[in-house]
């Protein structure tokens, strides 16, 4: 017999408080599998507070990079994750992938020690481990500019994965000049080298809809999350990762109206009056919304029967490079 959500919700609270288990969730997560949480957070926050937490067992809903971090950094922890759903833009890059973007700068006329490579989170460990070696670094949406301001001063074309936009959009900030690898252009005389990845949940927003929500309220702000296209970013009023956007609506007075632009569980957990989604489709992350209650609740059920199951696993010499990327970003 299937069991309703209230009645699941019962079963994961009772199970949570008799094993030593820590549920985390992203902000992307459907409402009911969220309210189950003991840590949410932005990528970076997860990653740090995962890391921080004493529990044997880590019940990760979210997509599979962000599961894998926490193994990679804490390999002594258990990590499941009720569904090992993949990040669509983590899948575009591998580490050959990878090794093919180097040597397309390197047929340009850049030396390999001349490039510094910068993997957004949004990766999977293959290639965080690539950049480890390659003596670069991960950044997240909410540091990309610290880290890429602190690469900068080692003097090298930076080669920035897997996130086309979120490289832009950094570039454009700082001033400084981008392209995506295979389009035109000469990366000798550019600073980011960008990877041409991107989200295609984010790509739903349109400089139209940015047009259709300040002619239809004038005054309105525009909150984006930075692995919109660049136009969009631009036009926006305020840019940032999910809990700098959060904070950003948060503190705003209540009869301000603003559209935001990132994935639709988001939106629409905050303030419902005055708070508006940035597009006419619905914009959805369909890898973070195949988590299930269901799916909690099976998991922990396996840690409980000794038997756990989706437990996250990284080869070693992987885990080994892709910390050392890891914890180059959170000693910044
Ligand atoms: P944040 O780090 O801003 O939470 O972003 C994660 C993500 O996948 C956005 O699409
Ligand atoms: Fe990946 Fe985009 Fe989903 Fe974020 S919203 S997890 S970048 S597919």
């Amino acid at each position: 017999m299937q069991l309703s959500n209230d009645e699941l919700k019962i079963k994961i609270n009772e199970l949570k408080k008799k094993l030593d288990v820590t549920v985390v969730a992203h902000f992307y997560q459907r409402d009911e599998v969220f309210e189950m949480a003991d840590i949410t957070g932005d990528s970076l926050e997860l990653a740090m507070r995962t890391q921080a937490d004493s529990s044997k067992f880590i019940l990760f809903c979210g997509v599979g990079f962000m599961g894998q971090s926490v193994k990679v950094l804490s390999p002594e922890k258990r990590v499941v994750m009720p569904k090992i759903a993949c990040c669509a833009m983590a899948r575009m890059i591998d580490s050959l992938y990878f090794d093919d973007s180097v040597k397309f700068l390197n047929k340009h006329g850049i030396k390999s020690e001349d490039i510094l490579p910068i993997t957004y989170i949004n990766s999977n460990a293959d290639v965080k481990a690539k950049v480890g070696e390659m003596g670069g670094m991960v950044c997240t949406s909410s540091n990309a500019k610290v880290i890429i301001t602190k690469a900068l001063e080692e003097g090298k074309k930076i080669l920035f994965v897997p996130d086309r936009c979120l490289g832009q959009n950094i570039a454009n900030q700082m001033g400084l000049k981008s392209m995506i690898i295979g389009q035109a252009g000469d990366p000798k005389e550019c600073d980011i080298l960008c990877y041409d990845g991107f989200c295609s949940v984010h790509q739903l927003f349109t400089v139209d809809d940015i047009a259709f929500y300040r002619k239809k309220f004038p005054g309105i702000l525009i909150a984006t999350h930075p692995e919109c296209d660049p136009t969009i970013c631009d036009a926006s009023d305020f840019v940032g990762s999910t809990s700098q956007l959060i904070k950003y609506i948060a503190d705003l007075p209540v009869d301000q109206k603003v559209a935001v632009g990132t994935e639709f569980n988001l939106v629409n957990r905050l303030r419902q009056k005055n708070t508006y989604v940035l597009s006419s489709t619905k914009p959805e992350c369909p890898t973070m919304n195949e988590t299930t209650l269901e799916d909690v609740y099976v998991t922990l059920k396996a840690i409980e029967d000794g038997e756990p199951i989706n437990e996250i696993e990284v080869e070693e010499k992987t885990q080994k490079w892709a910390k050392i990327a890891l914890e180059r970003m959170l000693a910044l």
